[in-house]
């Protein structure tokens, strides 16, 4: 359910982009914008703008720009009404609730709480229940810290509920009970609960295991008001407090519990998906760093590749634990003990080792042969390591493992490191000529073919922007503009959007968030601040881009070879 606009205009209108950004980043003032160094991007001297009058960022180093919402979305790894509550709260406006069927978030989170301590109390009450749970190894502390439980019939816990007061349309919110055709039947029926607690402490949902053999072997709560599987992570509750070495990601409930029950009290899982996008900003939130822990059986290692890709995207650091020897990290900790288990994550951590083991299956280092060999590889894989103390260790220990001295290996070390920044060099270099090609554009994937269009396009679009009487000049016919003459789809959506916005009477394009990607945003605020500055408040400046648009939609180059000429030319000046 979207948030009203006029409501996000509120609290745009009340979190001044500066005080927001000064939070994360020391700014200083430079003539009417301020400055400070970006928080996206590494780097020495402060190229990360932002301008007061229009109440937005750009980061003339990596591009990243934005509006306040924009902002808190990228440094908070948040989904935009996320960001939007987020500021919310910090500016005092209060946002209406989602809510289903009439049935509001806070009202599912207290049926559920009752209903867990519910569950909690007929565990004690079923001896067949407790014997499973002390089956598998789970002492009474556990089952406390996690509030596990036991469901009954499911009919036990609908009485209950009644009881106290709740309404059946309140519990089918919850996913307790379903309702088909006017009869009740309960959710949960004959099941081990698994409260699911987020970070807040509100119980969302819950996982059931079956104590048997039946099918299916855990069952979730379905998507409600207050829960959603595959944005949230089992344990998080509790691992975001003792994560600062990174969080341990895992299949499965149990997995998770016998780990916090042996000390590793950073463990989380997902929730009967595979990882999603969601989950790993959330978990970015509280690490840098995660260790994933799946099952080492086939399927383990295809969602572990498939997970390992998601977190990287997400800006994380990942390791990857090599379960031999058992069927999940819940057999190996009951078969060979936390120690083990410990040893095994701190093995996930040495990527020294890791890099040592692979030469020395790869080569052979009784022959002067192999020792070359694994010294070239060693010595380049050696230079990417960024910090000079790690480099300066695995120096000193790679040289002793193929017997030469520190300054011979050093010096290749060095070698590698200067041929990797050549070649850097010549990548950056050849990234910004492909960017003003618009070669690799995703956002504009049709930027490419046609380069002389796209920058017309940016130009008039940026000048709307900052320029809105313009947009009320289009639409008196003073200019001969229309979503027609663009020639790439996202220019035309993104001037369709404007020209809509103008037509309800807005100014602040940050108004678009809900209707474009983050990515997306950031592109639209780089097209604004990119027009900021310059000489584009005539209206002799507009028509000549329209005029210029006109000619490249005419011209339509197709020999992209010829374009690439031109800007090389044009570049070469
Ligand atoms: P135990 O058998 O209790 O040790 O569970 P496990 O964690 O070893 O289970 P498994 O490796 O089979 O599954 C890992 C995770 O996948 C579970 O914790 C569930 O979240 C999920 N899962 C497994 N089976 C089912 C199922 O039948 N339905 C759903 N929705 N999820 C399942
Ligand atoms: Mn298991």
């Amino acid at each position: 359910m979207a948030i009203p606009d006029t409501i996000v205009e509120e609290i745009k209108s009340r979190s001044e982009i500066t005080d927001v950004i000064s939070a994360y980043v020391s700014l200083n003032r430079r003539g009417a914008n301020m400055v400070g160094l970006c928080p996206f991007h590494g780097e020495k001297t402060p190229s990360f703008t932002v301008f007061v009058g229009t109440q937005s960022y750009y980061c003339f180093g990596c591009g990243a720009a934005g509006d306040v919402i924009t902002f808190v979305r990228k440094r908070e790894n948040l989904g935009y009404e996320e960001a939007v509550r987020l500021l919310a709260s910090r500016c005092g406006v209060t946002v209406p609730e989602e809510d289903k069927g009439g049935v509001r978030r806070t009202k599912v989170y207290e049926i559920n709480r009752e209903a867990a301590k519910f569950f909690r109390s007929t565990l004690m009450k079923t001896e067949q229940a407790k014997a499973y749970l002390i089956k598998r190894g789970l002492g009474g502390k556990t089952v406390a810290r996690f509030g596990l439980g036991y469901s009954g019939t499911g009919f036990e816990l609908y009485r209950h509920l009644t009881s106290l007061g709740y309404k059946d349309e309140e519990m089918a919110a919850a996913s307790l009970i379903r309702i088909r055709n006017g009869k009740v039947s309960p959710f949960f029926r004959e099941r081990i609960m698994f409260p699911i607690i987020d970070v807040s402490g509100s119980v969302i949902g819950f996982g059931g295991r079956i104590t048997g053999n039946g099918e299916p072997k855990y069952l979730n709560t379905p998507d409600t008001v207050a829960f959603s599987k595959g944005r949230n992570l089992f344990a998080l509750n509790y691992a975001k407090d003792n994560c600062k070495d990174g969080l341990i990601l895992c299949e499965g409930y149990m997995d998770v519990i016998a780990m916090h029950a042996a000390g590793f009290r950073n463990a989380v899982a997902t929730l009967g998906t595979a990882l999603t996008a969601d989950q790993a900003r959330l978990m970015k939130r509280y690490a840098d760093k995660v260790i994933i822990s799946y099952d080492g059986d086939r399927a383990g290692k295809a969602a572990t590749a498939r997970a390992t890709s998601i977190l990287t995207e997400n800006g994380l650091d990942v390791r990857i634990l090599n379960i031999t020897g058992a069927k999940d990290p819940d057999e190996y900790i009951k078969s060979y003990g936390a120690d083990a288990f410990a040893r095994l994550l701190k093995g996930s951590e040495t990527k020294f080792e890791y890099m040592m083991s692979k030469a020395k299956e790869k080569y052979d280092f009784s022959t002067d042969e192999g020792k070359i060999k694994a010294a070239k590889e060693l010595s380049e894989q050696t230079a990417k390591v960024s910090s000079a103390v790690e480099r300066e260790l695995y120096t000193v220990k790679v040289a002793a493992e193929l017997g030469v001295s520190k300054e011979s290996f050093d010096a290749e070390v060095k070698k590698a490191r200067r041929r990797a920044e050549k070649e850097s060099g010549s990548k950056i270099k050849q990234e910004m000529q492909n960017k003003s090609l618009g070669i690799g554009d995703r956002i504009n994937p049709e930027h490419s073919q046609n380069p002389k269009a796209v920058a017309a396009e940016e130009a008039l679009l940026g000048i709307m922007m900052l320029h809105p009487e313009r947009a009320v000049q289009i639409r008196n016919g003073r200019f001969d503009l229309g979503e027609g003459d663009f020639v790439t789809e996202f220019s035309r959506r993104l001037f369709v959007s404007i020209m809509k916005l103008q037509g309800e009477g807005k100014t602040d394009i940050g108004m678009l968030g809900g209707e474009y990607s983050d990515a997306e945003m950031s592109r639209i605020y780089e097209i604004q601040v990119r027009r900021n500055g310059l000489d584009s408040a005539s209206e002799e400046v507009f028509d000549d881009n329209i005029k210029a648009l006109r000619k490249a939609k005419a011209t339509k180059a197709t020999d992209i070879d010829e374009i690439i000429r031109s800007k090389q030319a044009e570049n070469s000046k």
